[in-house]
């Protein structure tokens, strides 16, 4: 069957009473079911989008985990990692974490503009419920949902500590502001696979500073543990897990070793 969508079905005012009657005359008729894409209609940006995450997800396809994303608000992102998971060989989880009540209240670190943002609580309409409508239109059957997809309402600080998955391959962080950023990688970085990515949405944006403030203060403490790179179709940064050895040190069994530096690119190598 083929799907049309409509990009606001309210501009359409048949639709609002009659859809079901009139979708049911147009797929037993003509094979086509008009569906409300909202925001889902198909864009460059949401294009690019999915050829970044499919990218990510390529680069950890020998990593084992699950994918996760802090900072759901509608969906978007999320569908796409929805249906990148379920087409993927390796069997993933998808988890999405979200107050489902907006932006929480900014912190200086956070610019006027953002933080102007966060006090209307920014994402503060969106719902668990009009997230799994979302995936649904975009394809996610009820049993890929059901089996493979947790969405975790809550503040990150009370819900990412008990974070029930297994390790994780991809973390994807969208959440605007610097606390947000922080709680995300204080609870979820050692849940990080070796070659695992974090990719972030808004570590280039000047709009959202707290972002990268949190990202660069939270690796400097931690030299040596990740390699930054740029995605090749957009000016979104992510972060490679490495393997850190020291040069020398005593290894587990307590004997003083030479170790290798086996740090490593993601096995499939950069992604410039
Ligand atoms: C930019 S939106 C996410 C957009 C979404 N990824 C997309 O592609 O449409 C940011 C989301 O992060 C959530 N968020 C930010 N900080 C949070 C926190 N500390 N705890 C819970 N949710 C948070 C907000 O509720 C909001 O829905």
């Amino acid at each position: 069957m083929v799907k049309l969508w409509v990009r606001d079905v309210s501009v359409l005012p048949f639709m609002s009473k009659s859809a079901r009657v009139i979708n049911n005359l147009l797929i037993s008729t003509a094979g086509v079911k008009i569906v409300n894409a909202n925001e889902f209609a198909v864009s460059g940006v949401w294009i690019n989008r999915l050829i970044h995450f499919a990218k990510l997800l390529e680069m950890v396809k020998d990593v084992e985990g699950d994918v996760v994303e802090c900072g759901v608000g509608w969906g978007k992102s999320l569908a796409i990692l929805g249906l990148l998971v379920k087409h993927s060989d390796m069997s993933r989880n998808l988890w999405g974490f979200d107050s489902f009540e907006g932006l929480p209240h900014p912190t200086d670190e956070d610019s006027p503009e953002s933080s102007r943002y966060a006090k209307q609580r920014m994402f503060g309409e969106a719902t668990e419920r009009a997230v799994v409508t979302n995936l649904s239109a975009v394809g996610l059957d009820d049993e890929f949902l059901q089996s493979r997809v947790s969405l975790v309402k809550g503040w990150f600080s009370e819900t990412l500590p008990s974070y029930g998955g297994s390790t994780i391959a991809l973390l994807h962080i969208d959440a605007d502001l610097y606390e947000s950023y922080k709680t995300t990688l204080e609870n979820l970085w050692p849940k990080v696979a070796i070659g695992g990515i974090v990719a972030f949405d808004e570590y280039h944006l000047r709009m959202w500073p707290g972002a990268k403030k949190a990202v660069d203060e939270f690796f400097a403490d931690r030299p040596g543990s990740i390699e930054m790179l740029k995605s090749t179709v957009s000016s979104h940064r992510y972060v490679v897990r490495l393997r850190r050895v020291s040069l020398s040190g005593i290894n587990s069994s307590g004997r003083e070793e030479q170790a290798l530096d086996v740090a490593h690119t993601a096995v499939h190598g950069r992604h410039h």
